[in-house]
């Protein structure tokens, strides 16, 4: 039996900032940004957007009521999680109104949360072929204005449809993953920001990728030149370039052209996004399978998730006959096409936007948002949110 990727949904918020004028208003050259770190723009979550709605909004696009019904899982990948006793899945649950009939978790290892719960939707399906597990990443990345990690930012959330016969990806075996407990980027509770060490956050990255890469070579006895395209985990662009890099030199001329000209297709929506963590990887296949319209079935494509801390693994999937048939083009275009740029200061203004800690009330007007699923407010404590559709 197969079993991987049957839908992908995304979402990512309506505001946008330009990295070029965030650059200027920094300091610093352009080029840093659009280069050096390669970002262009980047998404800027509203305060009725939280990672919990980002979530639902990505996956209200994909799911129909069969789905709906047939989902008995909901596993959340989090590092930016709005509770740290009731998971996010459960709000999206009830917001997307889903057979009361499921488990609903909330997973954590920074940026390798959905990853996680991916590998654990296989081995629900593979007891269960009839159910259909929902993972979500989602996540609001933010580090601080004037920090070296600013540029890094973003907000957005992926949704995996994960079942048996999947009709966009078959999830392969031979997975090969590593742990180490370092301490490249964290985020105590007791902070909104993440702190990080940033050039050794990237050294690290890279060493995870070519020590799961070796692995994977010594186990399969593949190599670069079985791949049609290599996905990464994306805290900023140039991050995925430099680990692909780091073994290209493995590869006969065109094959490394193959691999340069497919990373750059696959970095196409995180470079107007930015970083995502749980979801980015799965926005840069996204971003592969969208926007390179000649990829034929029965391609291989290996995905690369690194969650600091550190967790990373390596995989592959197979590409499924007609799986263009089974993406959100449309809606997606669309998604980015109707995005609001906001100045500098509106984001910095944005951005220090808090919600009440005191139990009072507040009610947030939604109606600048065009999302269907929004916060609406806050009252005792809890957070109020609101299906447009309802
Ligand atoms: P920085 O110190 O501001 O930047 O920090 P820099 O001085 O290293 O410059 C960045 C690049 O721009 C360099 O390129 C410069 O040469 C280039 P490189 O040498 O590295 O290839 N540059 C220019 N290029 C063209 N024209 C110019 C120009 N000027 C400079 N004029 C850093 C950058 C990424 C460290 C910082 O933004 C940061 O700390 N970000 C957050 C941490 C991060 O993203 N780490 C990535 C690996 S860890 C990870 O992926 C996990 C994560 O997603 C979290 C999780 O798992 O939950 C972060």
């Amino acid at each position: 039996m197969k079993i991987g990727i049957d839908k992908i949904g995304f979402y990512t918020p309506h505001l946008y900032v330009d990295m070029n004028k965030l650059a200027v208003s920094r300091n610093v050259e352009p080029e840093k940004f659009t280069i050096g770190i390669g970002q262009s723009k980047m998404a800027i979550p509203p305060i009725s957007q939280d990672p919990v709605t980002l979530a639902a909004n990505a996956a209200l696009e994909i799911l129909d009521n069969e789905d709906k019904e047939k989902i008995d899982f909901v596993i959340f990948g989090t590092e930016s999680g709005i509770d740290n006793s009731k998971s996010a899945g459960v709000y999206v649950h009830r917001l997307l109104g889903l057979n009361p009939h499921a488990r609903a978790v909330e997973v954590k290892q920074a940026c390798y949360g959905a990853t996680a719960g991916i590998q654990m939707a296989k081995g629900h399906i593979a007891l269960n072929p009839d159910s259909k597990v929902l993972v979500l990443g989602s996540d609001i990345a933010r580090y601080g204005l004037n920090t070296s990690g600013e540029a890094t930012q973003g907000a957005g959330a992926v949704a995996l449809l994960i079942s048996a016969e999947p009709r966009i990806m078959e999830l392969e075996e031979n997975n090969v993953y590593l742990t180490d407990d370092i301490m490249d980027f964290w985020r105590p509770i007791y902070s909104d920001k993440a702190f990080v060490d940033g050039k050794f956050s990237n050294e690290q990255y890279i060493l995870f990728f070519e020590k799961v890469w070796e692995q994977y070579k010594a186990k399969t006895d593949l190599s670069l030149k079985d791949f049609e395209a290599i996905c990464f985990h994306l805290p900023y662009t140039k991050m995925g370039l430099k680990a692909l890099r780091a073994v290209l030199d493995e590869a006969e001329e065109e094959d490394k052209e193959r691999l340069l000209a497919n990373f750059e297709i696959s970095r196409k929506y995180n470079r107007n996004v930015g970083n995502i963590y749980t979801g980015s990887l799965y926005l840069s296949l996204l971003s592969l399978l969208e926007q390179k319209d000649d990829l034929q079935s029965g391609a291989k494509i290996g995905l690369f998730s690194y969650g600091s801390g550190a967790v990373g693994e390596f995989f592959t999937g197979i590409l499924q006959p007609n799986y263009r048939e089974h993406l959100h083009i449309a809606e997606h275009t669309q998604l980015f096409a109707a995005r609001k740029e906001v100045t500098v200061a509106e984001y910095e203004e944005i951005f220090q936007e808090t919600l009440p800690i005191d139990g009072s009330t507040l009610e947030l007007d939604v109606t600048n948002d065009p999302a269907t699923i929004c916060l609406a407010g806050m009252k005792d404590n809890m957070r109020q949110y609101v299906n447009k559709e309802d």
